[in-house]
């Protein structure tokens, strides 16, 4: 059961579909503050574990540590960081005691889960208007059902973006997507889609072409379709800030930017200088932004990734400013070392100031409202504004669109990425800990940047790490400017990769359709064991392994030099080894078990009673024979 509680004036986040009607506050079962805060606190019991928060650092139990909704830009991705690009403001508490909570409020909340006090949560939300819900239910996963049912069916996007994707900060011109498609078609790599990060842009201005590296985009555009394989335009939050460049006139003339304290139109620079920052929190402006897509649409796009739209924010004009008349003082007198580290504190704290995001308003029907009290919906009002207009002009599941900031709410109209991790082997364990969170939230179509986004990657890194992605409904090969190259055919030993991408193909009949039974069904496609062995002490514990809809369970490999790892098994398994064609079984006993794995295999467990379908592998969705399917 649900139950509703509302503080103040809310401002309508879109989260929630179901009406509720809202309870006498004297009523709400936790300890409930209200000041120009709203603070909330209970006790956990000794062996309770807290499930949720969707994207953020660290466990699939998040017990133990203080986290922040407060959607950021940020590329390190360590475990003390509180927060990431989304806020996914629900949890779930999975012990003796059983109940979910969502907090809908689009400004700042703090998590204290456990980290001041065991066995203590403090919730404080940096305001007082707000929806709380309520969740009273079985089991773990039936209180998620409850609340995907509230929020709404997840986006379900077109088939084709079950494919293997390769993505690259650095793709410029037209010959160095035609080197991507040739090396994997001549090197019997799967391919469905090739991404196009900022450099295809105008000096980077959205929705715009650079006419001289791609001198008929449409061509082009239909000369990539022709192999099968789709382009994928990114697409940032702000807009160039430059007469004469039609998207920004129109904006600046409808008054559709974000405005400073005077009125004016706040200025801040990001990949493109100084930008506008659409008021997407505007129906109006939502329209508009959103028919923008058209110009692309137009010429055969089928496909978006919304980037930047935290807002990330390197500096504003006025920021700068008060930097550089720091700076200025702290040079007029002698450089010791705590000068130096004043100023080198000085320059970094530009970046995605707190007293940015407060210097900056929005026009909510007719209400001057400050940006830092709807920070956490910007994002997921950008990406609104795509998908609004892409179900209206082509009707749903016709176009791919996932975003880097996210609140829920938006996972019905798209899917999210996990924005700029590293090449690191502890991001693959990230990867899998946060598949289960985001799914609790409605984030269905999801993935991580496979590889790694910064930093140099390995042949067995990207090996391992693809062999989770197998199973990840996004699977996108992404990485930065300048980091060593990492396409499939780039390594030494590419049979290995023809032999793990080969398993995507063969297993996309099941995932594809498991992740529209998990739509409609309001399920989650990756599961923490915890959550279907309940009484399992064992399984309770398990942070690197995932059930997998109702047939298997995943279990990756993911450090160096090592060819096999431990798996619990929460009963009886059939363990199945996965390798281009072929086909490995055997019947493995509840317990632990040693497994080996080799580079070029991806592991899956099957559950007793329990059968997936094999479709044989191809070198697109286009090719893939979905009606020849064999059972394991
Ligand atoms: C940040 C995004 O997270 C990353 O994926 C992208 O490559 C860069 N912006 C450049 O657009």
């Amino acid at each position: 059961m649900i139950t509703k509680y509302r503080l103040g004036t809310p401002i309508n986040t879109e989260a929630v579909v179901g009406e509720l009607t809202p309870q006498p506050l004297d009523t709400f079962p936790l300890k409930l503050d209200i000041g120009g805060k709203t603070v909330i606190e209970f006790e956990l019991q000794e062996s309770d574990a807290v499930y949720g928060l969707g994207e953020a650092s660290r466990g699939i139990n998040k017990r133990g540590w203080i986290y922040e909704s407060w959607c950021s830009d940020e590329t390190n991705h360590t475990e003390d960081k509180k927060s990431l690009y989304g806020a996914h403001n629900f949890i779930v508490i999975g012990g003796r005691e059983k109940f979910g909570f969502f907090v809908d409020f689009p400004g700042k909340i703090e998590w204290d889960i456990g980290y001041t006090l065991s066995g203590k949560v403090k919730i404080t939300a940096e305001g007082a208007d707000l929806d709380l819900y309520y969740i009273n239910g079985e089991s773990e996963r039936d209180i998620v059902k409850q609340f995907r049912k509230l929020i709404g069916k997840s986006y379900i996007p077109p088939f084709w973006a079950f494919g293997y994707q390769q993505s690259c900060w650095g793709y410029a011109k037209q010959e160095d997507f035609f080197a991507v498609r040739d090396n994997y078609r001549k090197n019997n790599l799967p391919l469905d889609c090739i991404y196009m990060d900022i450099d295809y842009m105008d000096s980077f201005k959205d929705f715009t072409v650079n006419k001289k590296l791609f001198p008929d985009f449409r061509a082009f555009v239909d000369e990539m379709k022709a192999h099968n394989i789709r382009l994928i335009p990114i697409i940032d939050a702000g807009v160039k800030n430059q007469k004469g460049y039609p998207v920004y006139d129109e904006g600046h003339e409808k008054g559709y930017f974000c405005i400073d304290k005077d009125g004016g139109e706040f200025e801040c620079g990001v990949w493109p200088g100084i930008v506008g920052l659409p008021d997407f929190l505007n129906k109006d402006v939502r329209e508009w932004f959103g028919s923008q897509y058209k110009t692309l649409t137009d010429m055969g796009i089928d496909g978006f990734w919304n980037d930047m739209n935290e807002p990330a924010l390197f500096y504003s004009k006025t920021g700068l400013e008060k930097a550089n008349k720091k700076l200025d003082e702290i040079r007029s007198k002698e450089i010791d070392i705590w000068a130096f580290f004043r100023m080198k504190d000085t320059v970094l704290g530009v970046q995605n100031s707190m007293d940015d995001y407060s210097a900056f308003y929005h026009n909510i029907d007719g209400r001057k409202v400050c940006h830092k009290d709807v920070h956490n919906i910007y994002g997921a009002f950008m990406t609104k504004a795509a998908s609004d207009f892409f179900e209206k002009e082509f009707g749903k599941e016709q176009k791919l669109i996932f975003s880097r900031a996210s609140y829920i709410g938006a996972h019905r109209g798209s899917g999210i990425w996990f924005g700029d991790n590293f090449s690191w082997w502890s991001h693959i364990l990230l990867n899998l800990k946060m598949l289960p969170s985001v799914n609790m939230c409605g984030f269905l179509y999801c993935g991580a940047d496979l590889g790694g986004f910064n930093s140099n990657c390995t042949e067995d890194l990207l090996l391992r790490w693809l062999a989770l992605g197998v199973f990840t409904p996004l699977m996108r090969n992404h990485r930065a400017l300048g980091t060593r190259a990492q396409e499939a055919y780039q390594f030494e030993h590419i049979d290995w990769f023809s032999d793990v991408l080969a398993v995507r193909y063969r297993l996309i009949p099941y995932l594809y359709d498991t992740f529209r039974r998990c739509s409609e069904e309001y399920e989650m496609m990756f599961r923490p064991l915890a959550f279907d062995y309940p009484g399992d002490d064992m399984a309770r514990e398990v942070e690197d392994q995932l059930m997998l809809g109702e047939e298997c369970m995943i279990a990756p490999v993911y450090e160096q030099n090592k060819n096999r790892r431990y798996v619990y098994l929460p009963e009886d398994m059939t363990l199945v080894k996965l390798s281009g064609e072929n086909t490995e079984k055997e019947f493995l006993k509840k317990g632990l078990h040693y497994v080996d794995v080799k580079l070029n295999e991806v592991a899956l467990f099957i559950k007793k009673g329990k059968q997936i379908p094999l479709a044989p592998p191809a070198l697109s969705t286009a090719e893939l024979k979905k009606d020849e399917l064999t059972y394991i």
